[in-house]
């Protein structure tokens, strides 16, 4: 699709540095766009103009350098870009509060500090998870600027590490109040996939939440059957595994384990307060999903004296195969261990941003108990003669603690 004589770039991706924005950057570069990435951090601008990635993707590295050496894929702080695109997709980060209260003017600050940037005719895809009635609030916001902008909301539902391989599989949402945002959104789309599904602003904001809600109470399910188990001393994962073998009704039974990161907690509790604070099983998800690190601390204490030993933490990412550790349950595992143990190591053979890491050696060798807080492959092979705690079952050697 050759770009529009008025703009130079087919599209321009804001927070186009992040975790989605820029495999969503990179794969519309990869099928022929001409694509800008504008981002406000400057660091992670200078890294992936040199076709580096700021963090782990699997498969997008070299897609990435590609693109850059190709010169489809400009990237730059410089906000001016976003008035040189035929298509603005705007996926910045919507962390809630320490309070746990999100932030539904987080994009449209955004946006209104970049409003002189936008002309008639542009295509606006908001892509980040909002808080419901987010697009309306944009669409207000265009209306009274008088610039003639077509919204739509297209939620983003990739897994992290998958990015590449989801951004071309994974069935895309599209909504938008009028026809044409929906059908320019959709051929936007299309450029990654032919499978699109149409929906109002209001329901595909829901859809994307509801999708991170589903997964969470999921893990919060298998962790309280995890702690009834264990406190009956059973093993979960034995059981889990004898009842849904063979057995297609049971088959999406998450095992146990730390369930975090930067988008389920977080979703969850956008829907609370979407709820007016009366969404009990989400709260009840969050109850049970944030008490497992305590849950497996006391656990270890019935059976040793925490406070005269060492405790090493393997994992600190959110997630196996992660570098990524914002909102990570290891930290809160950490912080807990930190007053109830008589040391902590941690070590993670990912993650880069935290300089209180130790080696995977150091942690075997000077820990006298060992928790296995992410399943990373590289501790598939495990030695040690230390015990491990292990709520995944990962080293196959039982869940029990
Ligand atoms: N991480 C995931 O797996 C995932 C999956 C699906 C959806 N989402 C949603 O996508 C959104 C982004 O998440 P993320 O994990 O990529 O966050 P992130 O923090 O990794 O990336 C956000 C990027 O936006 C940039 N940014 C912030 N404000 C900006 C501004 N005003 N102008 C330009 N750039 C700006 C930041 O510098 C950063 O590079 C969130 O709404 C999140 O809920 C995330």
């Amino acid at each position: 699709m050759p770009v529009s004589p008025d703009f130079t770039y087919d599209v321009v991706v804001v927070g186009g540095c992040g975790h989605v924005g820029l495999p969503l950057a990179v794969a519309f570069a990869s099928r022929g766009l001409k694509v800008a990435i504008h981002d406000i951090d400057a660091r992670a601008v200078e890294l992936v103009s040199s076709g580096r990635l700021p963090f782990r993707e699997d498969g997008a590295e070299e897609v990435l350098a590609k693109a850059i050496a190709d010169d489809k894929l400009y990237v730059t702080t410089d906000a001016n870009v976003l008035s040189e695109a035929e298509a603005v997709v705007v996926v910045i980060g919507t962390p809630v509060d320490e309070h746990l209260n999100p932030d539904p003017r987080a994009v449209k600050r955004a946006l209104l500090s970049s409003m002189s940037h936008f002309r008639d005719g542009q295509l606006l895809v908001l892509r980040s998870t909002v808080y419901p009635g987010v697009t309306r609030g944009v669409e207000h916001m265009f209306e009274e600027s008088g610039v003639n902008v077509d919204v739509a909301f297209c939620p983003e539902r990739i897994a992290e590490g998958k990015a590449m391989e989801e951004l071309f599989s994974l069935p895309q949402i599209v909504s938008g109040r009028t026809t044409r945002a929906r059908d320019r959104a959709a051929s936007l789309f299309k450029n990654l996939t032919d499978s699109t599904v149409e929906l109002e602003p209001e329901e595909a904001e829901l859809a994307k939440l509801f999708t991170n809600t589903w997964r969470y109470i999921k893990f919060a399910a298998a962790n309280q059957f995890y702690i009834m188990a264990n406190d009956h001393g059973l093993d979960f994962d034995k059981i889990r595994k004898a009842l849904a073998y063979d057995y297609p009704r049971a088959a999406d039974m998450p095992g146990a384990g730390l369930a975090a990161g930067p988008c389920l907690f977080k979703d969850t509790m956008q829907l609370a307060a979407f709820t007016d604070n009366s969404f009990q099983l989400g709260h009840a998800a969050m109850l049970v999903n944030e008490g497992l690190p305590l849950y497996i601390v006391s656990q270890l204490e019935r059976t040793h004296d925490l406070s005269t030993k060492t405790v090493g933490i393997l994992g600190m990412a959110f997630k196996g195969e992660s570098d990524d550790i914002r909102s990570s349950l290891s930290y809160k595992l950490k912080r807990i261990l930190e007053f109830r143990a008589g040391d902590v190591l941690c070590t993670d053979p990912y993650v880069t941003v935290d300089p209180t890491l130790k080696p995977l050696e150091t942690v075997l060798e000077q820990s006298d108990i060992l928790i296995l807080a992410a399943p990373h492959r590289a501790y598939r092979d495990l030695v040690t003669d230390k015990p491990v705690a292990d709520v995944w079952n990962f080293l196959g050697r039982g869940s029990t603690l």
